[in-house]
């Protein structure tokens, strides 16, 4: 089984297929991640780098445990730490680490595109771990094996996709997936912090009723509201956000149904989650942590048997 294509910068252009392979081979990666010797010899001798220009906690620990559960030789790269510090280029920087013989490069960057941009420049495989307001793959793959997992099939599935959709790379890249595995998607929150033209562009139902949202879906993914990309205000409060938008255990009780919630992390408790619902038995949050392991581990063994 082959990936169209040598890197992972987006779900944009993967197709059906791909999507399909990686997440069969993740299940059977999670099926070794249960065994009491979880690692396997499927990397030996491959060099990845973790090039991360932005904070990270889920997605740098999972690509660094993949990367060993494959064992591969690790690299971390935190550009706090480095001489990107001291206003080396990012060219200058992963040419740098790769004349050191590394392979594959895992990065995350503040910018869009800024994987994109590497991608036409350097010779190794890169795998997109976030950029900017673009697109965080990998986290939609994880979100849909979970969904996956849970319910057995994307295929008609009702997702409503909540909260900051403006500023969500993992928004982005899970509408990406959902529409091409023939799930039902509404974004819901405040108009401020949803794109005026998504609908049209991508061909999406917005709701800005977080209730009729809930009513509707059989999922809820709840994003964070990323108060870092907000150069100004975009709703009151977070109190008032939390009020208005907040998904609480209350909003549920009042819906007629149960339904799944699932989130990226980190959560802002409080505002756009409620304690007693991410840690709630119908949440799903660390199960998606779980899963992303298992699904990075596929993404980069399907891309270093790529032909790279
Ligand atoms: N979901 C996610 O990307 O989390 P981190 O920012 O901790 O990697």
């Amino acid at each position: 089984m082959k990936l169209s294509t040598k890197h992972l910068l987006g779900i944009k252009n993967l197709t059906k297929e791909d999507i399909e392979i990686i997440l069969s081979t993740a299940s059977n990666f999670k099926d070794v991640l249960q065994r009491p010797v979880k690692k396997v010899p499927s990397l030996r001798d491959v060099t990845i780098v973790n090039l991360f220009y932005e904070n990270s906690t889920r997605t740098r620990m999972s690509f660094e445990l993949a990367e060993k559960r494959l064992s591969a030789d690790t690299l971390n790269f935190a550009a706090s730490s480095s001489s990107a510090a001291k206003g080396e280029t990012l060219l200058d920087t992963v040419n740098n680490i790769l004349s050191m013989k590394v392979d594959m490069v895992v990065m995350r960057h503040s910018a869009s595109g800024a994987p994109h941009f590497l991608a036409k420049h350097i010779p190794a495989a890169i795998v997109n771990a976030g950029d900017g307001i673009n697109e965080h793959p990998t986290q939609a793959l994880l979100d849909a094996f979970s969904m996956q997992e849970k319910f057995g099939s994307l295929q008609g599935l009702k997702v409503a996709i909540i909260g900051d959709i403006m500023h969500s790379r993992v928004a982005l890249s899970n509408i990406y997936l959902l529409k091409k595995m023939g799930a039902e998607i509404v974004v819901a929150g405040p108009p401020t912090l949803i794109p005026k033209y998504i609908s049209e562009a991508l061909n999406v139902r917005v709701e800005y009723n977080v209730k009729n949202a809930l009513q509707w879906c059989d999922v809820a993914n709840v994003l964070r509201i990323q108060l870092e990309r907000q150069n100004q205000p975009l709703f009151s409060s977070l109190r008032e956000y939390n009020l208005a938008y907040g998904v609480s255990q209350k909003l549920l009780d009042s819906l007629d149904k149960q339904i799944t919630i699932m989130h990226p992390g980190p959560i802002n408790r409080g505002v756009e989650l409620d304690s007693d619902v991410a840690d709630g038995n119908n949440s799903i949050i660390l199960n998606q942590v779980e899963n992303g392991v298992a699904v990075r581990m596929a993404v980069l063994y399907l891309l270093s048997n790529n032909g790279n």
